[in-house]
């Protein structure tokens, strides 16, 4: 016999306790993490004016087309967007990235477009170690020497979409070409990964003109590029731009005359305002308008039906981003603090995009196919897959945490 059992006062005690101890272990088992109360604070620092600005606004529009898409949350958190326009201007870049991390406190710096504004953000991404995530800018060194596990890279580097023309045009024995862009770290790296490739297949430069970002005044540049004759001309330009510089290149004569190659920003998003000056022009990218998969119409359908326009390669970017976040807060529940872990899932995301799956190379700058595509009415048709699965410049360049 128990004495303790049938002692009255026990048998009290537990009836009084016992509902208790169920009450905590119900209310444990519901309860929610202080974070999953709070909205998620992310900050998109793009340019929303200047020549740069309706990229700015299809990368933003593709990121909340992303969320909308989830829900409207991330890991069943509210997000609160908090957005700066950085003008495309290198020399006021690292203050603003600085403002919206210190001072608006956000939990993920989502920007930007421009190689040189990328610079700044960089720099204070490695200082503060907030997660970045950029949505265009292909500044190599982003996702090379100054690489860091912050930061994740969901577009392209630079010289990642012009190598494949310069390889295209290498074996279709092209010998003698022109290289044209703005003077700044994305033409300069567009012109070398063209050159590395043209070169290393026989192909001769004939000469590296330049003008300053943003400038347009082409007219001389293109008189001089009609007295040298060369076989071809590459081209880096996009936004505005590209669409001024296309007009021109017809205005000049020179459209039909010398064959006139970019890499896709040349023709991507302005093809409304190019008009005719487009038509027929090929370039090399990670995507193309008219890709034939139900992923990809139904990106489109669905982004046409939000903003009443049709997405770019630029909105895709945005998206892809937005998808990125969501892997990676997926796997922590939403609690954004445990950075470790988001980082270990958005190294390991594979991005279902309407660009064609990809994966993050160790880099953490996408591993991914390279169309080639010729506008076509109002499109970029694929034409061909011009480089496969291409990792450039190549992700041993980062030494990550170095
Ligand atoms: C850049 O500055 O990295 C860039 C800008 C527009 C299109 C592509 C690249």
């Amino acid at each position: 016999m128990n004495p303790t059992r049938n002692n009255p006062q026990f048998s009290i005690a537990r009836r009084r306790v016992l509902p208790a101890l169920v009450a905590v272990a119900v209310a444990l088992a519901f309860a929610v993490p202080a974070h999953a109360q709070q909205k998620v604070k992310v900050g998109l620092m793009l340019p929303y004016t200047g020549t740069y600005a309706q990229l700015g606004v299809a990368i933003t529009n593709g990121f909340k087309l992303a969320i909308e898409e989830n829900g409207g949350k991330v890991a069943g958190r509210e997000i609160e967007y908090v957005t700066l326009d950085d003008e495309s201007d290198p020399a006021k870049a690292a203050d603003n990235a600085n403002r919206i991390v210190n001072r608006d406190k956000v939990d993920v710096l989502v920007g930007t477009v421009h190689s040189g504004v990328q610079a700044g953000m960089v720099k204070i991404a490695r200082e503060t170690g907030v997660l970045h995530i950029i949505p265009n800018a292909g500044l190599d060194a982003a996702t090379g020497p100054l690489c860091a596990p912050n930061i994740f890279r969901t577009s392209f580097a630079n010289g990642q979409t012009s190598y494949p023309m310069g390889k295209v045009l290498a074996e279709r024995g092209v010998k003698n070409v022109v290289t044209l862009t703005w003077k700044y770290a994305a033409g300069d790296e567009s012109v070398a990964g063209f050159k590395d490739a043209f070169t290393k297949g026989g192909g001769k430069i004939v000469k590296e003109m330049t003008l300053p970002f943003p400038n347009v005044e082409f007219q001389p540049l293109l008189t001089e590029i009609a007295a040298l004759k060369p076989d071809a001309v590459y081209v880096f330009f996009a936004g505005g731009g590209a669409a001024k510089f296309l007009k021109d290149y017809q205005a000049a004569g020179l459209k039909g005359k010398i064959p006139l190659y970019g890499s896709g920003f040349l023709t991507d998003g302005i093809l409304e305002a190019a008009g005719d000056a487009a038509a027929d022009i090929e370039t090399t990218l990670h995507y193309g308008d008219a890709i034939d998969t139900a992923r990809n119409k139904a990106f489109r359908a669905a982004y046409a039906k939000a903003y009443k326009i049709d997405p770019d390669v630029y909105a895709v970017q945005g998206y892809d981003a937005g998808l990125l976040f969501v892997a990676g807060m997926n796997a922590v529940k939403g609690d954004i603090a445990n950075k470790k872990g988001m980082i270990a899932a958005m190294e390991k995301a594979q991005i279902d995009s309407p660009r064609g799956k990809w994966t993050m190379s160790s880099a953490h700058n996408p591993v991914q196919d390279m169309y080639l595509r010729k506008v076509s009415g109002k499109e970029n048709k694929v034409t061909g897959v011009a480089v496969k699965a291409l990792d450039y410049p190549p992700a041993d360049r980062c030494k990550m945490g170095g």
